[in-house]
């Protein structure tokens, strides 16, 4: 019998975590993925072998999708999504926000879902149906009813400036601020717990989406597409609000 795999997700984030911190206080080895500025460190690959390792001894039936190369097609229902160091760039200069996320889905619905900030000690955590959490406490997304009172995030690659420049320009006239703060996992937790009341960014991957989707829905959030329709975790684009200011901030991004 498997471990729980909220329990399993909790404890590898941690430890990956660890590592992180760990790898932060030594020189790091950065190399360019492929297109300008998209890179990645020996942490990165360190954090997912020690997580893959893990999941593959734990759940030897389940898939798993790991950003830096750990697919693994398993015989089962059960998949890990796995992004092992969410905000590299971040990392890569020392800057705190960054984060690991490890997402379990079964028969393709998003049962559990973790978010670990390793330099602010903070683990937000989701299950199906049981809500989501900071650590102990009970998270909620926020409840301000209009855009004019909110605080949102985006975030794009330095080299799709110009794609997302419209919606950056739009949400600034309209919220009371706008961030990009370079982990859109944790700014998906920053959803859950109401310290953002919005967040939208185009081209993301399942692993930076899949834990964090959980944990707006599980805190009362809605996520959609950025035209409002339903989210998949492939798809082009992500909303993710507290739901009551959802429509509203849909329609400033689209109108651009
Ligand atoms: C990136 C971060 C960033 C987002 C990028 C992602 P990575 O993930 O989530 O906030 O703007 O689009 O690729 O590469 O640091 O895991
Ligand atoms: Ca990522
Ligand atoms: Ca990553």
């Amino acid at each position: 019998m498997s471990a729980n795999p909220l329990q399993i997700a909790l404890d590898l984030a941690c430890e990956a975590g660890a590592l992180l911190l760990e790898r932060l206080e030594h020189p790091r080895e950065i190399a360019e993925k492929g297109r300008r500025a998209d890179i990645v460190t020996d942490a990165d690959r360190a954090s997912e072998a020690l997580i893959v390792a893990r999941l593959r001894s734990e759940y030897p039936n389940a898939s798993i999708l790991g950003e830096e190369g750990g697919a693994y097609r398993g015989t089962s229902g059960d998949r890990w999504i796995v992004d092992p160091l969410d905000g590299t760039t971040n990392f890569a200069h020392g800057y705190p926000a960054f984060s690991v996320s490890i997402a379990y889905e079964r028969d393709g619905e998003l049962v559990a879902g973790v978010v670990f900030a390793p330099v602010y000690r903070e683990c937000f955590a989701a299950e199906r149906g049981a809500g989501a959490r900071l650590g102990e406490r009970r998270i909620a997304v926020s409840t301000i009813d209009r855009a004019a009172d909110a605080l949102l995030c985006t975030g794009f690659k330095p080299s799709d400036y110009e794609r997302n420049a419209a919606q950056f320009r739009a949400a600034s006239g309209r919220a009371q601020g706008v961030r990009r703060d370079g982990s859109a996992a944790l700014d998906l937790a920053y959803v859950a717990c109401g310290r953002f009341d919005g967040f939208w960014e185009f081209d993301l991957a399942p692993w930076d989406v899949a834990a964090g989707t959980l944990l707006v829905r599980e805190a009362g959030g809605r996520v959609s597409q950025v035209d409002g329709s339903p989210a998949r975790l492939d798809s082009p684009s992500i909303l993710a609000t507290n739901a009551r200011i959802h429509e509203e901030v849909s329609a400033v991004l689209v109108e651009g």
